[in-house]
């Protein structure tokens, strides 16, 4: 049988239950790793495991990665049963809610951003075992101003600098932190987040005309993920079709 570029790899992902969270745990699945799906929503994320056992070895676990001490136990859950860890896609996010200001940048702050740095801080010693990956899904809004709330911006932002940041000390471990950052893509996310008129600006403004599919940024994810990409840390890979290529309306 022909190695998968995941072969041996133990990975998790966060925000596994839909959208590029699910079609990057299939596909992480489908090249080799068994993979630890994480996700808030225990139904849906039965039903995402499900999917992704049809491709390869996987479990499951529900928590909200935002309370106190979670990253800990992701990163221990994975090591308990499959016995290592090698790659991580940290990729739960949220547009942030609540009554107030604070409220939304806080819930927004906790998920994003916060949650976010305290896995891969928990994960850095594991990986040091095996060299290895982290992944974080940002978003174009991390470094341009679309449409999203300022505090989705803000998290956004912060977790580029995160892996810019995680990368410069472990990279001497052999260990890799990347942000990717997608554009619009068809997931439950953007139906949520932004009116019909904004989307179809967006799409108007998109080079290739057309939002992105969970598959391909799955792809790009897998493409930072494995050894595929074992000369590239602390960058921002974009994947938006061509939304953020413009300067002025065209
Ligand atoms: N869809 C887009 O256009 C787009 C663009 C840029 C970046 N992103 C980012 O991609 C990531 C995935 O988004 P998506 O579009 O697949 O969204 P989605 O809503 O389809 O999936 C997100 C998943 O994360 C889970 N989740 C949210 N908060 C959680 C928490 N605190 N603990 C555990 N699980 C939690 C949800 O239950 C859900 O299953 C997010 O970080 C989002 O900001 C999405």
């Amino acid at each position: 049988m022909a190695q998968g570029r995941l072969t041996g790899r133990v990975a998790i992902v966060t925000g596994a239950a839909s959208g590029i969270g699910l079609a990057s745990a299939e596909l992480f699945a489908a090249e080799g790793a068994r993979v630890l799906l994480v996700d808030r929503k225990p139904e849906a994320g039965e039903r995402a495991l499900e999917r992704v056992r049809a491709h390869g070895e996987a479990e499951l676990l529900a928590i909200d990665v935002s309370d106190d001490g979670a990253g800990h136990r992701v990163v221990r859950e994975a090591v308990k049963r499959f016995g290592a860890l090698d790659a991580l896609l940290l990729n739960a996010g949220v547009h942030g809610s609540g009554a107030t200001p604070a409220e939304r940048f806080d819930s927004a702050i906790a998920t994003n951003l916060r949650a976010v740095y305290l896995t891969a801080e928990a994960a850095l010693p594991e990986l040091c075992e095996s060299g290895g990956s982290i992944v974080i899904t940002a978003s174009v809004a991390g470094a341009v101003v679309g449409f999203a709330s300022p505090q989705y911006d803000a998290s956004k932002a912060g977790l580029i600098g995160l892996a810019r940041h995680l990368a410069s000390p472990w990279g001497r471990h052999g260990i890799r932190v990347n942000a990717l950052c997608p554009g619009f893509i068809e997931t439950p996310f953007i139906g949520s987040g932004w009116s019909a008129e904004e989307l179809a600006e967006v799409r108007r403004r998109t080079a290739l005309g057309r939002f992105g599919t969970p598959e391909e940024i799955a792809r790009v994810a897998l493409f930072l993920a494995s050894d595929d990409s074992a000369y590239i840390t602390g960058a921002a890979i974009v994947a938006d079709g061509g939304w953020t290529i413009h300067f002025t309306d065209h």
